[in-house]
């Protein structure tokens, strides 16, 4: 476990000693399947866990997590408890993935999550937190279109108040 986490915890406390433990946090996918071409972790809570308890001697900014596999569920393997891994953290920790309004205020209520980090929504709702605040319908990407290489579809996504002022100039 020492030497699976070393690389994750030298790049960390490099990087701490440059800026401050305040203005660095750490992302970490501990179930997502095939990341690059690194399989999962053979032991989630064990390596995760130990990492995190190292992790808390840095204090850092943050502990981020992609619950469940990137961009597509957030089911995750048998054995494996990513919320009793981020109630390790002594620190704010931010949820991520699958993530709608209801579950992001039904998790922070639950002291699950201090912070919920928005992803896919953020691209053709560069508006979201307004649209959020204000009940607004929101728009969902077809995934082709944010892989497709170029600003067409990815970062071209009117707000909802440009939506409404052109298609009321029609
Ligand atoms: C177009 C696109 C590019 C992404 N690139 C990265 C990346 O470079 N590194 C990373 O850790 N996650 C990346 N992600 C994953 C997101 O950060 C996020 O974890 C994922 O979309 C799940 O959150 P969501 O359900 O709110 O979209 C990317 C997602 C999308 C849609």
């Amino acid at each position: 476990i020492e030497n699976r986490v070393r690389l994750t915890l030298e790049v960390t406390e490099a990087v701490v000693s440059i800026w401050g433990n305040d203005r660095v946090g750490i992302r970490l996918s501990p179930v997502t399947p095939d990341a690059g071409n690194t399989p999962p972790d053979s032991n989630v809570m064990a390596t995760y866990g130990y990492l995190i308890q190292q992790l808390n001697q840095l204090n850092l900014a943050y502990l981020h997590f992609v619950e469940g596999a990137t961009a597509t569920s957030r089911t995750v393997p048998e054995g494996v408890d990513l919320d009793a891994l981020s109630a390790q953290f002594e620190g704010p920790f931010i949820g991520n993935n699958n993530y709608d309004l209801a579950m992001a205020i039904e998790r922070r209520a639950q002291g699950r999550i201090d912070a919920v980090a928005f992803g896919r929504l953020f691209i053709s709702n560069p508006d979201l937190v307004e649209r959020l605040r204000r009940g607004i319908e929101l728009t969902i990407a077809p995934r082709e279109s944010y892989y497709g290489g170029g600003a067409k579809g990815y970062t071209d996504w009117p707000t909802a108040d440009a939506s409404i002022a052109s298609s009321s100039a029609k």
